[in-house]
Formats: structure tokens, sequence, C-alpha cells
């Protein structure tokens, strides 16, 4: 396989990657409920994680018994379930991540959330600064070498032989050349 195609194979598995993201269940086993009274909160659980862009959370719920509300910072801390953002009641919702920020999630029975069943997530922003560290850019002017251990083929002016076989039978009849003219010399 050349380079470039394995360039190309990598850069599309992580580019699948980045866009597929990490899905995080809430609750682990025992998905969106009534946190146990000694159990850690969803919002430490959230602490504990770092969540970026394209993540996804999953609530896993029975969907006669409880739902999700996506909802502001005042309904969160007043658990108002009458003010939301958006609302899922179908089990089995995936909320996925498409700005960063604060996103808060309550339940849409109000004595659930105010049993803290509730979850601000904090989506990190694009380490975009990053570049900062990178080494400053070459002057235009020098022509900067190939990355290390990648070779730059430039295209060739000569087309390709048109198919193996033929490139094969010129290589072995100039290898009989060879050998004859390496016996003739020596002989
Ligand atoms: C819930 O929010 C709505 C809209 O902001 C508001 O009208 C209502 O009074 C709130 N209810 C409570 C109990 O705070
Ligand atoms: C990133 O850089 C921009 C300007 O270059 C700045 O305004 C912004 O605050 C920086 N963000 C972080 C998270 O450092």
């Amino acid at each position: 396989m050349s380079n470039s195609v394995c360039l190309i194979l990598l850069s599309f598995f992580m580019l699948i990657s980045i866009a597929a993201g990490t899905q995080f269940k809430v609750g682990g086993s025992n998905g969106w409920s009534v946190p146990d009274t000694n159990a850690m909160s969803y919002s430490q659980w959230a602490e504990k994680n770092r969540f970026k862009i394209g993540d996804s959370l999953l609530f896993a719920y029975l969907p006669d018994e409880d739902s999700v509300l996506l909802v502001n910072a005042d309904a969160y801390n007043s658990c108002n379930t009458s003010s939301f953002v958006d609302f899922f009641n179908d089990g089995n919702t995936v909320f996925t991540f498409t700005r960063s920020g604060h996103f808060y999630f309550i339940s849409g029975k109000k004595d659930n959330c105010e049993k803290n069943e509730k979850l601000v997530v904090v989506v990190m922003a694009d380490r975009s600064n990053s570049s900062s560290l990178a080494p400053a850019p070459l002057p235009a002017s020098a022509s900067p070498p190939p990355p290390y251990g990648w070779v730059v083929e430039e295209p060739t002016a000569q087309p390709p032989p048109p198919n193996g076989a033929s490139s094969r039978v010129v290589g072995m009849v100039s290898t009989i050349g060879a050998v004859l003219g390496a016996l003739s010399y020596a002989f």
C-alpha cells in the first residue's frame, strides 16, 4: 500500500472517530433514576468526565415512569418542570452535544428532580489555542522539509508502462541480455 493511501485511510478513520464522539450512559447500569442517597450525584459524576462536542449522553429509563428535560439554569435550580427547552420521553434518549457550554437536565417528574435526579454537564470548547504551542511557521522562502518518514512523490513525466506483464518481459529480456553480456565478456 502506498504512503498516500495510508494517509487517506488514517485521516478517514480519525474523522470518523471525531464525528462519532463518546457516548456516556447517565447513571451507569441504574440508568436515569433517582440516585441512591449514598451514591455520588449525577453532577459529581459529570465533573469526573470530560465532555466535548460530538459526545453524547444516553438516558435509559422506563418511558411511562420518567422523562428528560433540557432546561435553563433557573429551572434546573428550582426543579421547574413546566419550563423547558426540550423534552424527551422515549425511554432511550441519546442527546448529542453540538456546542460547548453548560447543559442542564432534570427529570420530568418534579419530585424526582427534587431528589437529585438532575445533571449539569459542561462541554469543553475546541482546544483551538493549543496551536500557540506549535513552533513558529517557517519563512515562506524556505521550502519546508518533508515530514519525517514521509517521501514526497513527484509525478513523473513518463507515463507508466501499459501493464505489468510487458514491464516483466522487458525486465526479463534485459536480465538475459545482462547475463549474455557478462558471459560474452568473461569468455
Ligand atoms: C416555571 O417557569 C415558568 C416560565 O419561566 C414560570 O412562568 C413559572 O412561574 C415557573 N414556576 C415555578 C414554580 O417557579
Ligand atoms: C483563545 O485565543 C483567543 C484569541 O487568540 C482568545 O480570545 C481566547 O480567550 C482563547 N481561549 C482560551 C480558552 O484560551
